[in-house]
C-alpha cells in the first residue's frame, strides 16, 4: 500500500492485516508510521526504481495506491500534485504490468466532477470538467486504469470516494474535511468555524463503509467488475447546518459559525447526491451507516 499513513490508509492497513495476516501487508509512506504494527517501508511513490525494489523484495501481488494530494492542498502546488497523483500512478501501472501484479486498487473521488456535471443524483458516466488539479489528475488516472485493463488485461478496481468521515486519522487538505473537524472541535471546544456555507450539500461516507466497500470490491469475482475506472458510491449527503443539528443532540452547547473560504468554490462544483446503482449491481455495495448512526459512533469514539 502506498500512502499508508493517510486518512484511509491508516485504517485500511489494519483491515487488510486482519484479513490476510500481518506479514502479508507492506505499508509504505513518505513518513514513518508510529502507530501501527507490521511491515513498513519508506517510499516516495515518484521514485520508480525504489517502487520496483519494494515490489521485488516482497513479491507483491496486489497494490493499493492511496498516495495523493487532495483537492485543497493540491491547488497550492499543481505541478507536484500532478506528479504525485498521476505520474506516480502511471509508474505503478507500468510496474504492475511488468511484474504481473494480480490486482490494483485505485481510489478516485467526487473531485472528478465539475460545473458541467449534474449535481443531483450524479450518474456514473457523465460530463467531467473538474476545476481542481486533484480532479484533473484523478479523472486522468481513471482513464489510464481503463486503458490498462483494455490493453493489457490488468485487474484494476476503483472507487470514487465522496467525503470520508473518520475518527482515527484526521484528513488533511480536502474540501470535505469540515465534516471531520467539526466533531473534534465540538468535543473539545464546543464551537466550530466552518469554511463552507451552512447549506452546502455534499455526499459523504463513514469509514467502516469505506473499508467494507474496498474489501468487497477487491474480493468480487473478476467477471462481475464491469468497469476499471472507478465506481460511484455514497453513504449519505449532508450540509454543515444539518450536521450541526445532528451533533447538537449530543452536545447542545455547540456553536457553529460560517466563514467560507476558497474551498467553497470547489464544493459548489461537486455533487450533492450520487447515483451509485452500478456499484450496487456489480458488487452489492450497500452502506451500513446513515448520518445519524455515523454521528453517534463518531462521538462515542472521539469522547
Ligand atoms: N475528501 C476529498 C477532498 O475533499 C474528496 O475526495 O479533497
Amino acid at each position: 500500500m502506498t500512502g499508508s499513513n493517510g486518512q484511509i490508509g491508516t485504517e485500511l492497513v489494519s483491515a487488510l492485516q486482519k484479513k490476510h495476516g500481518q506479514d502479508s501487508v507492506i505499508a509504505t509512506d513518505l513518513k514513518d508510521n508510529e502507530n501501527s504494527e507490521g511491515i513498513f517501508e519508506f517510499l516516495d511513490v515518484m521514485n520508480f526504481e525504489r517502487v520496483e525494489r519494494v515490489i521485488k523484495k516482497y513479491n507483491v501481488t496486489q497494490i493499493y495506491h492511496l498516495a495523493a494530494l487532495l483537492s485543497s492542498s493540491g491547488e497550492k502546488n499543481p505541478a507536484l500534485t500532478w506528479r504525485i497523483n498521476l505520474d506516480a500512478y502511471l509508474n505503478i501501472l507500468q510496474l504492475a504490468h511488468k511484474h504481473k501484479i494480480e490486482k490494483i486498487f485505485f481510489p478516485s473521488t467526487i473531485g472528478v466532477f465539475g460545473p458541467t456535471t449534474p449535481r443531483i443524483n450524479t450518474p456514473q458516466n457523465t460530463s467531467f470538467v473538474p476545476g481542481t488539479v486533484y480532479g484533473i489528475s484523478k479523472i486522468t488516472g481513471e482513464l489510464w486504469s481503463q486503458y490498462y485493463r483494455n490493453t493489457y488485461g490488468l485487474d484494476i478496481r476503483g472507487i470514487r470516494f465522496p467525503g470520508v468521515i473518520s475518527y482515527a486519522t484526521i484528513p488533511k487538505g480536502g474540501t470535505t474535511d469540515f465534516a471531520v473537524e467539526i466533531f473534534f472541535e465540538a468535543v473539545k471546544n464546543k464551537k466550530y468555524d466552518c469554511f463552507l456555507k451552512a447549506d452546502t450539500r455534499l455526499p459523504m461516507v463513514y469509514m467502516p463503509d469505506v473499508l467494507k466497500a474496498t474489501l468487497d470490491l477487491m474480493e468480487a469475482p473478476k467477471e462481475d467488475i464491469s468497469i476499471s475506472y472507478a465506481y460511484n458510491i455514497s453513504g449519505f449527503s449532508l450540509t454543515p447546518a444539518e450536521l450541526n443539528v445532528a451533533i447538537k443532540k449530543y452536545i447542545p452547547e455547540l456553536q457553529i459559525t460560517y466563514t467560507p473560504d476558497k474551498r467553497q468554490k470547489i464544493a459548489d462544483s461537486w455533487s450533492e447526491t450520487i447515483d451509485d446503482s452500478l456499484a450496487r449491481k456489480d458488487w452489492n455495495w450497500s452502506p451500513a451507516y446513515d448520518m445519524e448512526s455515523m454521528v453517534k459512533d463518531m462521538l462515542d469514539n472521539i469522547k
